[in-house]
């Protein structure tokens, strides 16, 4: 049994964790406090990188407290920390490497450089399961504000190569990914930033076959994915329901043909993977797995499609930017050997890319 302090401050969520290993496959998480900065972007329409990273100078700290409160215990029984260390906006990454170092320094702890997107993958470790409830190989799907990817993964993160990300990675987005797609179309829709959400809860009221969208790449035997083009349509779309003077009347119509359409394009990538390298079970994490509609497609489409390889998803409240997917990320890299001892990792740099 070891205990982990996450530290995830890549892009505007300030997060920090307490997650407790209670055996190979069971991880729980004791206290996580994530200090949002949605607010403090919205009048700009995205994230302004140096207000970004001066609310985390701000924020590390309460959370941190905040954090170790809800776990009731003291930073003394900490194993080691865990921080994102890349890719991300260098300037946030810096706040949190900075921290994780000067409590790591302070309380004698060793660190673990955590890439963001490993977190994202060990978010699906975060749900009680039992080690064998994931059969290998898994099809991993990495969908969020920054990244669309689809990894075939062969073996579970305890035996993960160091450049796993790079050796498994099948396909990847070519331009936007599946949240920037989904944050631009809010934004062409008047919605708050990031629109992710606001698409999905307005679809909720709109019909998905509305409006003819592109579904790029679809027919095309590849694992990449292009989404610029579905922005770009939209876009059209909504001059020419303006010119017409309809287009408030259509705006669930647009959210819902949208959401079908960057969710068509994901679901057949992820079925030409599973068919093509005969995987055995599918991961889906990142932002976009918090999309009512997908989850809804995962839990009562998937099965009839194929019956012999589960889906594994994050429990919602672990889907977005959080400290315990960064916290678990850090546990399988630790018990690896992968981590620095204080005399070494005080020259330990945050990167923007990965
Ligand atoms: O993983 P994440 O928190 O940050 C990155 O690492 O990028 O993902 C954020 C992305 C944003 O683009 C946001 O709009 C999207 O996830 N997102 C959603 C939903 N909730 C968050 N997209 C569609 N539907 C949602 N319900
Ligand atoms: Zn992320």
């Amino acid at each position: 049994m070891s205990i982990f302090l996450g530290i995830e401050t890549s892009c505007d969520e300030c997060s920090i964790s307490v997650v407790e290993r209670r055996s190979k496959n069971n991880f729980f998480v004791l206290g996580i406090a994530t200090s949002s900065q949605e607010k403090i972007h919205q009048p700009y329409g995205g994230i302004v990188p140096e207000i970004a990273s001066r609310s985390h100078l701000e924020t590390v700290l309460p959370t941190l407290v905040e954090a170790v409160k809800q776990a009731q215990l003291s930073l003394e029984k900490v194993d080691a920390i865990a921080v994102t260390q890349r890719p991300g906006l260098i300037g946030s990454l810096l706040v949190g490497v900075t921290a994780a170092k000067a409590l790591g320094y302070a309380y004698k702890k060793p660190l673990i450089a955590v890439h963001h997107l490993e977190g994202h993958i060990a978010s699906l470790f975060l749900q009680q399961r039992q080690w064998d409830d994931f059969p290998l190989p898994m099809l991993i799907a990495v969908v969020s504000g920054g990244h669309t990817h689809l990894h075939y993964m062969p073996f579970l993160p305890d035996q993960w190569p160091i450049d796993f990300l790079k050796t498994s990675l099948i396909g990847r987005s070519r331009d936007d990914a599946a949240g920037e797609a989904f944050d631009k179309i809010g934004k062409l829709l008047g919605f708050p930033y990031p629109g992710g959400c606001w698409v999905d809860q307005t679809a909720k009221n709109g019909n998905p076959k509305a409006f003819s969208l592109p579904r790029a790449l679809s027919q095309v035997d590849t694992y990449d994915f292009s989404f610029s083009g579905l922005k770009t349509a939209v876009s059209l779309l909504v001059n020419r329901l303006q010119k017409e003077g309809s287009f408030e009347d259509h705006i669930p119509d647009i959210c819902a043909s949208a959401q079908a359409a960057i969710i068509d394009v994901l679901w057949s990538k992820i079925s030409l993977g599973i068919l093509k390298l005969k995987c055995q079970s599918l991961g889906v994490v990142g932002g976009v797995i918090a999309n009512s509609y997908l989850r809804k497609k995962l839990e009562c489409d998937w099965e009839s499609l194929f019956l012999k390889c589960p889906p594994f998803i994050p429990p919602l409240a672990y889907c977005t930017d959080n400290a315990a997917m960064i916290a678990v990320a850090g546990a399988f890299r630790f018990e690896q050997g992968f981590f620095l001892r204080p005399d070494e990792y005080l020259s330990l740099n945050a990167l923007a890319h990965s």
